[in-house]
């Protein structure tokens, strides 16, 4: 060494030193996120993937959510400043730096968990989750045996996770998504309507290139009546991309005061 000092070299290996400058900058990025990020300090709940419903014990009934829009909005969220949580169905996706996770498998275990996420104090809530419309009515306690040539399950109705949290005295601002294959705008409006929702993001799933297990998604962003927004069309993009944009809308509506603009 320049200094005098003679021994054996000690540089860590170039991959640790590589990790540790990238935890550096991760940490002085949510540093400054926590305080200047378009949601610094919010608390945000989102669902995610699908649910899976029990028939017995070893079959269940769900659907093809990966969970891929729900955990980046999650990772978006998280570098936006937020402090977020995943309320998350059977996916087989790694947890976004910063997110706290809690894994779930049916609509009523994530009905309960989003409730005490309620609970515990939340400024927005992001349903993504595919949620199984219904569950069986019945569970079988055991493996239910082969035997004649049709089999009846009885189904019940699953809670609405994201019109229950909106019809709670505390509600969060709340943002849910609409997956159509037809009609798209007028079923979107229709929901934002009916589940007392203050955002909606639409997207066509009869298109293949977007939405459900694509990396790529393209959707039309409506906000409830008294935002007085216009809808916006956010191009097809990686989900990450769309994410992005979705909590601009986010921060939009949060910061749009329609009451102070007709004043004027
Ligand atoms: O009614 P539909 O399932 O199309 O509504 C989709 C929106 O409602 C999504 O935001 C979804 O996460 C949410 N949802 C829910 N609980 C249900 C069904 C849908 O939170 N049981």
């Amino acid at each position: 060494q320049a200094c005098g000092d003679v021994g054996l070299g000690r540089m860590p290996e170039p991959e640790e030193l590589a990790q540790q400058v990238t935890e550096y900058f991760h940490k002085a990025q949510r540093t400054i996120a926590e305080k200047f990020g378009m949601l610094a300090g919010k608390q945000v709940t989102i669902t995610a993937g699908p649910t899976r419903e029990a028939i017995d014990p070893v079959r269940y009934i769900s659907n093809h959510s990966t969970g891929k829009m729900g955990f980046a909005l999650a990772a978006a969220c998280y570098a936006a400043g937020a402090n977020v949580t995943l309320i998350a169905g059977p996916v087989s996706l790694d947890t976004p730096n910063g997110v706290k996770r809690k894994n779930v498998s049916s609509a009523v275990q994530m009905l309960n968990e989003s409730m005490q996420m309620l609970e515990q104090g939340c400024d927005i809530f992001i349903a993504t989750a595919a949620v199984a419309d219904y569950r069986v009515a019945q569970v079988a306690e055991h493996k239910i045996k082969k035997a004649g040539d049709e089999l009846n399950v009885a189904l019940v109705k699953n809670p609405d996770i994201v019109a229950t949290i909106a019809q709670q005295e505390k509600r969060p601002f709340m943002v849910g998504f609409a997956a159509e294959t037809r009609n798209i705008e007028e079923y979107a409006a229709g929901k934002l309507v009916a589940k007392k929702l203050d955002m909606i993001a639409c997207n066509d799933v009869s298109r293949a290139d977007i939405g459900f297990a694509s990396d790529e998604n393209a959707m039309t962003v409506f906000f409830a009546e008294h935002y007085h927004l216009d809808k916006r069309d956010l191009d097809k993009a990686s989900k990450q991309e769309i994410a992005q944009q979705l909590v601009e809308a986010i921060h939009t509506a949060l910061h749009h005061n329609p009451a102070v603009e007709e004043d004027f």
